[in-house]
């Protein structure tokens, strides 16, 4: 396992293990996702991300059900994040309860709201059209959240893709707030603003697509590809990819990153141990901004539901 010092404090007194493993595939292949999840624990991986609208669930808590049996881990020492989808706003302990009887587990270490968007109660699939939106009452999704804590199915609950004046918001209503809040982060899209104001109130940054999705169809290859990230590895005889990595720990952010591939999975868990220096941090913050990389994908598609979601993110940011 890795060392102790690689976790940070959240605001309820636990502690989250900074470098995390991502489970969305698009191909959700369930002896792919199994298989890379059991060469990762090998590897040292302990915090695990997944959600219910990514099919990962069941191969997650199968691969890492059969670790715990073997022995090879205890439950105690994972970290695992789900997430619940729109369409379950209405009722978050159910939701949690079916994430948990497909994961094998009694409890989660975090859930998250997935986006601040609410679903029309069908609609389990994550691109959901304009007229599958529902008016959000954050309130009462975030009262079964709360629910979902007291009793005991989770150990932490958090919040995805929130802008400053949705957490903002609900910090106004919430008796619990959110120990966590996962956005999209890298080197070209840094978010500091949001990273400032999580700062301020106690909210632990978690970077989801932390190399910017580079293979993706909704994500680029533009972060590993910049010549600015590829003369720092160069000076550093690391990889791209480990200097997009260490630059999201470097800001205090947990980063989990997806990859189902042995060597990609070794060469990421490697930027633990990469030292960057403030020279390295200074050129990073002079690269180009370019918010919101699936949105060149999504956002010009006029019929497309992220055009709805991502300007409810951009518009508040
Ligand atoms: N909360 C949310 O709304 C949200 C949204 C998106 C994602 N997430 C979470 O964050 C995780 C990661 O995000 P992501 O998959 O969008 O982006 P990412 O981790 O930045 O990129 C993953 C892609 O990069 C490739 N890759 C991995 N390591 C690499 C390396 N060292 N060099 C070059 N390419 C590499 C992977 O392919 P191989 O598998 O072939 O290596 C995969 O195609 C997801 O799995 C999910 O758990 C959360």
């Amino acid at each position: 396992m890795r060392s102790n010092s690689n976790q940070v404090r959240l605001n309820n007194g636990m502690t989250i293990p900074v470098f995390g493993m991502g489970t969305y595939s698009f191909e959700n292949d369930r002896k792919a996702t199994e298989n890379a999840v059991h060469m990762a624990l090998k590897m040292g991986y302990n915090h695990f991300d997944t959600a219910q609208v990514y099919g990962s669930e069941a191969a997650l808590g199968n691969a890492l059900g059969e670790a715990i049996s073997n022995g090879l881990i205890e439950r105690e020492d994972l970290f695992i994040t789900s997430k619940l989808w729109g369409s379950h706003h209405h009722d978050p302990v159910s939701a949690l309860k079916q994430t948990l009887t497909k994961l094998g587990m009694e409890y989660l270490d975090m859930y998250l709201v997935h986006w601040p968007v609410r679903l029309k109660p069908w609609v389990c699939h994550p691109l959901p059209q304009e007229d599958e939106f529902e008016k959000l009452d954050m309130e009462t999704t975030w009262a079964g959240m709360e629910k979902c804590l007291e009793m005991g199915l989770c150990r932490g609950i958090g919040v995805s893709n929130f802008s400053c004046k949705k957490i903002e918001n609900l910090l106004d209503f919430a008796s619990v707030p959110p120990a966590v809040n996962q956005v999209e982060m890298h080197p070209m899209w840094r978010q500091k603003k949001l990273r400032d104001f999580c700062r301020e109130n106690k909210i632990h940054v978690s970077a989801y697509s932390p190399l910017g999705g580079p293979g993706n169809f909704w994500g680029s290859a533009d972060v590993v590809r910049s010549p600015i990230i590829q003369s720092i590895a160069l000076k550093h005889k690391a990889t791209p990819a480990q200097v997009a990595l260490r630059w999201g720990l470097s800001k205090g952010a947990s980063v989990i990153v997806k990859s189902f591939n042995e060597e990609r999975l070794k060469e990421n868990i490697r930027a633990l141990d990469l030292k960057l220096e403030e020279v390295d941090l200074l050129e990073i913050e002079k690269m180009e901004e370019r918010k919101i990389m699936r949105g060149e994908v999504y956002v010009n598609k006029k019929t497309s539901p992220y055009n709805t979601i991502q300007q409810l993110w951009d518009d508040e940011i």
